[in-house]
């Protein structure tokens, strides 16, 4: 297997600008930033670029823009919290990446940072663009991916850059990531039990596929599980569903069968008429047309604790419910807790992963112990799957 170039304190990086590819992409309400963990495991490799007199040119995206005008998605409240860490100098470019953006930079000093507004607002970021890599990669003369959770996507800033750039390498987030991710499937004893959540649905469909034949216990919470409980023949209200998934919901159970996995659906809930509402516990039969359901309930965190407490291996990624309301955090809360309590005692190998799980947990202040945490949603789960990372194969 060919091995990673990863990015180490030998390399002489003095005088050099470096293209520092990092996952910023934090959840931000009202320009006030919801969970900085992303950013602050992202500010050593930065430190230590800068304190060896390089040239940092910080590049990240933010969501997913609309449009390429997208205002709501600036990373300009990231940047104001980077000056608050960060001592050296660090400037804002707010400008489109063109053929005249290498000479607008030119007074970036040794030491100094120029952080690059939201990547996704420039043209061909995520049609991966050769143009665009072109004028993207005359910036630099090394690059460093340290953003593992981005390297799922065959987009400019992570793959086709590469093809301009022959210094690139894998930074050591992304290093720790896939070693911590290696340790733990090569290591992995059973049962395992792998539990889904969040409300990316279509995105975690395919990847459930996969993973039916490696667990044996697929738990489906968050709003990925109204699809199932609707597909049973059950009410779910006003409940967010992705229309069109009958056919491959009807595809897993049948491979759940053929591979003895057991898949586990809700079988309560907590529901309110709004996402802001208290929250009320029902059952199947109590749903009504107007509810929301918005979390798991007692009797489905009871079976789920079961499980876990069965299980060697759990793998864990998307929160149970609508966490950002507290009233809807609790089977988030619970999971995490478990997971946690077995770790310590158990010796129960715990891999949980996802932007969105760590802000639930992170939220809630609850101190927690797991095997790995990775801030990584989508590229963790395709790595876990065994799929080929477009960003993680350009830099072999
Ligand atoms: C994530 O949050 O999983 C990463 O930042 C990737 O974001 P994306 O799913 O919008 O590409």
């Amino acid at each position: 297997m060919k091995k990673i170039r990863s990015f180490n304190n030998r390399i002489n990086i003095k005088n050099k600008r470096i293209i520092l590819r990092s996952d910023l992409n934090v959840p931000i309400k009202n320009k006030v930033i919801q969970d900085k963990t992303r950013i602050n495991l992202s500010i050593p490799l930065i430190e230590n670029l800068l304190k060896r007199e390089a040239k940092v040119l910080l590049i990240s995206h933010l969501g997913r823009p609309r449009d390429l005008k997208d205002h709501n998605l600036s990373l300009k409240p990231v940047y104001e919290y980077l000056k608050e860490k960060i001592s050296n100098n660090i400037y804002f470019f707010s400008d489109k990446i063109t053929n005249k953006t290498k000479d607008k930079i030119s007074f970036l000093k040794n030491g100094e940072i120029i952080f690059f507004e939201n990547i996704r607002l420039n043209d061909g970021e995520i049609q991966n663009d050769d143009n665009f890599a072109k004028n993207l990669s005359s910036l630099g003369d090394v690059y460093i991916n340290d953003a593992f959770s981005c390297a799922h996507r065959k987009q400019t800033s992570i793959h086709k850059i590469t093809k301009h750039i022959s210094n690139s390498y894998a930074g050591p987030l992304l290093m720790k990531e896939i070693q911590s991710i290696n340790m733990v499937l090569n290591s992995k004893k059973k049962p395992t039990t792998c539990i889904i959540g969040g409300s990316k649905i279509s995105t975690k469909l395919g990847v459930i596929t996969t993973l039916l034949k490696k667990v044996d216990y697929l738990i489906i919470v968050g709003a990925m599980a109204n699809n199932f409980i609707k597909f049973k023949g059950n009410k779910i209200g006003k409940s967010l569903i992705e229309s069109g998934s009958e056919k491959i919901i009807g595809e897993i159970y049948d491979k759940a069968d053929k591979n003895s996995c057991e898949i586990v659906t809700p079988l309560d809930f907590a529901v309110s008429e709004s996402i802001d509402g208290e929250a009320n516990l029902k059952s199947f039969q109590d749903i009504q047309e107007n509810d929301i359901i918005l979390d798991i309930g007692q009797k489905t965190i009871k079976k789920i604790n079961k499980v876990i407490d069965s299980s060697k291996t759990v793998l864990w990624n998307g929160p149970a419910g609508y966490f950002e309301n507290r009233n809807f955090s609790k089977g988030t809360i619970s999971i995490a807790r478990k997971i946690s309590e077995n770790t310590k005692s158990n010796n129960l190998i715990s891999i949980v992963g996802g932007g969105d799980t760590i802000s639930a947990i992170k939220n809630n202040g609850i101190d927690v112990n797991f095997t790995h945490l990775s801030t990584a949603g989508g590229a963790f789960l395709e790595y876990i799957e065994g799929k080929n990372l477009p960003g993680i194969e350009v830099l072999k």
